[in-house]
């Protein structure tokens, strides 16, 4: 895999560091509040556990499966629920975590679905923002860090479903996705 990796764009222990300032954050802002944080399947799994991992107040977890149609390196904003939550959220405060943000037209439909189901509070943490790429303003809360307009992979983003667990996020050499 990492033979695959043209560059290290973020290290193990800058992700780990960024990790836990977001935990101490969140913790901060939802202090006697009952919290659910939902992630979305699957590339915010590896943020998702670390970031729970590192809070050391209780703590619910959903997770919801979306698709979108049309290519796979490109969104088409017309997303499909392939696994809804488990729990209803109405009145309860509910805090989204997704590994990236690029066009925004995912998180914009996944907002637009949560809001109807009365939440108390609906706010949106990301690992990475690719803010080169939003087609739609959505807002976050929580941002990692912000990311050039460039192929990454790793720490649970995929290319066809390898990279996953790179501990770091790497910049894909262009000719692996060329010949794929
Ligand atoms: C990625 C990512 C976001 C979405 C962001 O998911 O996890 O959900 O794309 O793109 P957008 O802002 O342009 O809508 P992907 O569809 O690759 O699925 P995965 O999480 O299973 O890898």
């Amino acid at each position: 895999m990492r033979e695959d990796v043209a560059k290290i764009l973020i290290t193990e222990e800058e992700i780990q560091r960024r990790v836990r300032e977001l935990a101490r954050q969140i913790e901060r802002d939802y202090e006697g509040k009952d919290l659910l944080m939902v992630g979305l399947l699957k590339g915010a799994v590896t943020f998702m556990v670390d970031l729970t991992r590192a809070m050391q107040r209780p703590v619910a977890v959903d997770f919801m499966a979306v698709s979108s149609y049309g290519s796979s390196t490109e969104s088409s904003g017309i997303v499909r629920i392939l696994k809804d939550l488990d729990e209803s959220i109405e009145g309860r405060h509910v805090l989204i975590v997704e590994d990236i943000v690029d066009t925004g037209l995912t998180l914009r439909y996944i907002l637009e679905v949560l809001r109807q189901r009365g939440p108390a509070s609906l706010r949106v943490c990301a690992l990475l923002n690719k803010k080169e790429r939003r087609l739609v303003d959505v807002p976050l809360d929580y941002v990692g860090f912000d990311v050039p307009n460039e192929f990454v992979v790793g720490y649970g983003l995929d290319f066809r479903q390898i990279y996953r667990n790179l501990p770091f996020i790497g910049v894909l050499k262009p000719e692996v996705y060329a010949r794929a």
